[in-house]
């Protein structure tokens, strides 16, 4: 095994943070939203470092940027490498970033290194993992899968623009998305490198952790709907004020996520709009939305059901109407034991315990696992601080995933010649 320089590892991946990080909508925040361009100027700044270290690049139809690193026999079988360049609003630099970037170095220190792969590599750079701009989540991944609902595409952002039409102002063909799959005989796996976003980590002084499994996660848009009037002079008795009932709503989910079946189970209303949201009008709509999640299906669902149950009564109670669309539900993502044991053997190869743990946030791996099999590394994240701009991965820790990255490689090509 040819000895790695972690600390030059890390130095660059974190170089390219900052930079990547730069590129934001906002001055002093960073929100990089899909399909926006910021992220196409993200997606370009990509797209050159990935040619820079020798891939062939494109970007599919739903514009994923992949990188290609194809094999010395030319077959078609294909690991896959990734994370997600899109963001919250008001995010941290390594959530979505640092998949990314993590896959490109260590790309590139394993075409350095002169390692002939029994596979293609190929680095993906997904939009859509944060379903912040449309009423989605997955888009890239889903489309790579072959798992995308072409219903997805007429979805609309708050200005009522749908991601097909986004699609086409960033440049890409959204009928082309059939070519953006990979078949399920040509994929080797997916492997993720991804902030830990929680302080298990950090707590027991681990720098990485081996992922066994991403936590399912239910979303919807919830309209309540009342009448509109008169601040003034419609009596209290009187009213259908949709944001009073949507307040007993958002007071239900968070009492319904205390009482969970399941102690890890979470139910989130993280953002409301009024209409018409006006001093003197007592509010006629809310639109709010939902984000249950927990690490077994069941006490999932059995959520949502309650938070049915808890609407239907607060809707007949006071005379508005409550609607409840899912947008996003998908099932608990186990990771693929093989790869888990891949993952564990190259944190182990640093010297380090391979740490398991369970995942309660989302990742494109959930799309991915519907594919082939996925594994992820997570990295050790200071005060288990996420979603946040204060989030922060050291250039070290960065360094040993890499590392570990480019190990979990050699290992899954081990495997694959093994396999012939
Ligand atoms: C993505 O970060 C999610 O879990 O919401
Ligand atoms: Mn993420
Ligand atoms: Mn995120």
């Amino acid at each position: 095994m040819i000895p790695l320089d972690l600390a030059a590892l890390g130095a660059r991946a974190d170089a390219m943070l900052t930079e990547l990080a730069a590129i934001s909508a906002e001055p002093d925040r960073l929100t990089r939203l899909y399909l926006t361009p910021e992220h196409r100027r993200a997606a370009d700044l990509v797209a050159a470092w990935m040619a820079a270290a020798g891939l062939a690049v494109r970007e599919d139809a739903l514009a994923t940027v992949r990188g290609r690193w194809e094999a010395p026999s030319g077959t078609r079988r294909t690991l896959i490498l990734g994370s997600h360049i899109d963001t919250i609003i008001d995010a941290g630099r390594f959530d979505g970033p640092l998949g990314v970037i993590a896959a490109i170095v260590a790309v590139d220190e394993l075409r350095r290194i002169g390692v002939a792969l029994p596979f293609a590599v190929e680095v993906c750079a997904f939009g859509d993992e944060e379903g912040v701009r449309f009423p989605t989540t997955l888009l890239g991944s889903s489309a790579v899968a072959g798992i995308l609902d072409p219903a997805d595409l007429d979805r609309t952002d708050a200005y009522d623009v749908s991601v097909r039409a986004a699609l086409a102002t960033y440049g890409c063909d959204p009928e082309a998305v059939a070519a953006a799959r990979i078949a399920a005989e040509d994929a080797v796996g997916y492997l993720e490198v991804h902030i830990e976003q929680g302080p298990v980590l950090e707590r027991e002084g681990v720098p990485l952790g081996v992922v066994t499994a991403i936590a399912g996660a239910t979303r919807a848009v919830v309209t309540v709907s009342g009448e509109a009037g008169h601040a003034g002079t419609v009596p209290m008795g009187l009213r259908l004020d949709a944001l009073a009932a949507a307040s007993e709503l958002v007071l239900a989910v968070e009492r319904i996520g205390h009482a969970g079946a399941a102690s890890d189970l979470v139910a989130t209303v993280g953002r409301m709009a009024v209409r018409p949201g006006a001093v003197n009008v007592v509010p006629g709509a809310v639109e709010l939305s939902l984000d249950v999640r927990a690490s077994s299906d069941a006490p999932r669902r059995a959520a949502m059901a309650a938070i049915a149950a808890a609407a239907a009564e607060i809707a007949a109670r006071r005379g508005v109407g409550i609607d409840i669309a899912v947008t996003h539900d998908r099932d608990t993502a186990p990771c693929t034991p093989a790869i888990v044991d891949v993952l564990s053997d190259a944190v182990a190869a640093l010297g380090l315990p391979p740490r398991r743990l369970m995942s309660g946030a989302g990742h494109d791996g959930q799309a991915m696992a519907m594919l082939t099999d996925i594994g992820m590394i997570f990295v050790r994240c200071r005060g288990g601080v996420s979603h946040n701009p204060a989030e922060y991965a050291s250039p070290e820790d960065i360094g040993l995933a890499v590392a570990a990255l480019v190990r979990a490689v050699e290992g899954l090509a081990e495997k694959e010649r093994e396999r012939r």
